[in-house]
């Protein structure tokens, strides 16, 4: 699926539409959008009120009429209208002028590697929506590996896992390629989830949408690890009464819920050793495992998987981001195209 790096290095702009964030980098001008793909419409007029970070303050807090909406989900554009609409108002009026000078606008944007056809045509009838005229389709695991520096052209294996909101990808790459992949529907999300659902359970609390992330912060430091201060105290309404109560927390029982939606990705890693080659198994066990996505930036994550698979684990550097910046590197040409025949190349010299 993945294009050549001469076609890539030929687009202007490339846009990776996750669940949670959207990211755009344009050539010259770096990553341009940071923001989460959400959209406040006005159900009555059809009227676009507030995208990204505005729209998802809004989750949770909108009177009947305005509804938040999330146009992509599960790493596939689910409504391609809307998602153009969100990506117009966030590129914002000074980068769309500037796209609009170039006659053909060519785009890249990246897609989960097993995506089916239908999801592959949705990000590109997005994209041509959006004024371009040709899209590349680059795969999520692909540009992620750039973006975090894995020496992916190598003959030697690399393993990286994007834990993103609404899936985990655990792949194996070497010589520039994936040699065995898993995409395992559960991320940040899931988390998310099972905290709230561990919460409803076991404390008779509810908590509004906006505050999970707030709970993983004070689980900061302990996150899934057992140091740290064992209990926490929480805000929120009860259940029954819908009074605002606030409760103490044993943050080892959250650190449990945490892990239940997380056993899964360990099974989709011992899935994909499996069906790797033992030369690149035995590779592995010196590099390790990347971890990106926002997601990796969970405390205690890579201390976790660290000890289920007993690898090392780095997580990079701007875990968040690298897809759209490995992207952004292959389009400004600083990916050296691999030589995969040197000895017909030599021939040739
Ligand atoms: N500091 C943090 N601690 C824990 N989780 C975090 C942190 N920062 C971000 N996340 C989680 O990371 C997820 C967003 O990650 P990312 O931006 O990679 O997703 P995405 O690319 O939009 O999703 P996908 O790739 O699944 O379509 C969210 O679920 C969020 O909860
Ligand atoms: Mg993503």
């Amino acid at each position: 699926m993945t294009v050549s790096l001469e076609q890539l290095r030929r687009c202007h702009i490339a846009v990776d539409l996750g669940a949670a964030r959207t990211r755009v980098f344009v050539k010259g001008t770096g990553l341009a959008v940071d923001e989460p793909s959400a959209a406040a419409v006005n159900t009555r007029t059809g009227a676009l009120i507030a995208v990204g970070a505005l729209a998802e303050r809004m989750t949770g807090r909108t009177p009947d009429y305005i509804r938040v909406v999330r146009p992509v989900t599960g790493g596939t554009v689910v409504d391609i209208e809307m998602a153009q609409r969100m990506l117009r108002h966030l590129l914002g009026d000074k980068l769309r002028r500037q796209l609009r000078r170039k006659p053909r606008l060519r785009a890249a944007v990246s897609t989960p590697h097993d995506s089916d056809p239908l999801a592959q045509r949705a990000a590109i009838e997005t994209l041509l929506g959006l004024g371009a005229r040709r899209v590349e389709l680059v795969d999520t695991l692909i540009a992620a590996a750039v973006g975090c520096g894995l020496p992916v052209e190598q003959p030697t294996a690399s393993m990286i896992i994007v834990c993103g909101a609404a899936t985990t990808q655990v792949a194996v790459l070497s010589l520039g390629s994936i040699v065995t992949a898993q995409r395992v529907p559960v991320g940040g999300n899931a988390i998310d989830h099972a905290v709230i659902q561990h919460l409803r359970h076991h404390h008779e609390l509810m908590l509004p949408s906006q505050s999970v992330r707030p709970l993983q912060l004070a689980l900061r430091g302990t996150g899934l690890t057992a140091d740290g201060p064992s209990r926490t105290e929480i805000h929120g309404r009860d259940v029954a009464t819908g009074v605002a109560r606030s409760v103490i927390v044993d943050t080892a029982a959250v650190r449990d819920a945490i892990y239940t939606p997380l056993t899964s990705v360990i099974d989709g890693i011992g899935k994909v050793l499996r069906d790797c080659p033992p030369d690149l198994v035995a590779d592995l066990a010196d590099s390790g495992i990347m971890l990106v996505g926002g997601s990796a930036l969970l405390p205690g994550l890579d201390q976790m998987l660290h000890e289920a698979t007993g690898m090392p684990v780095v997580i990079a550097e701007r875990p968040d981001v690298c897809t759209v910046l490995g992207m952004g590197a292959m389009l400004d040409g600083r990916i050296r195209p691999m030589v995969l025949d040197p000895l017909a190349d030599a021939q040739g010299a």
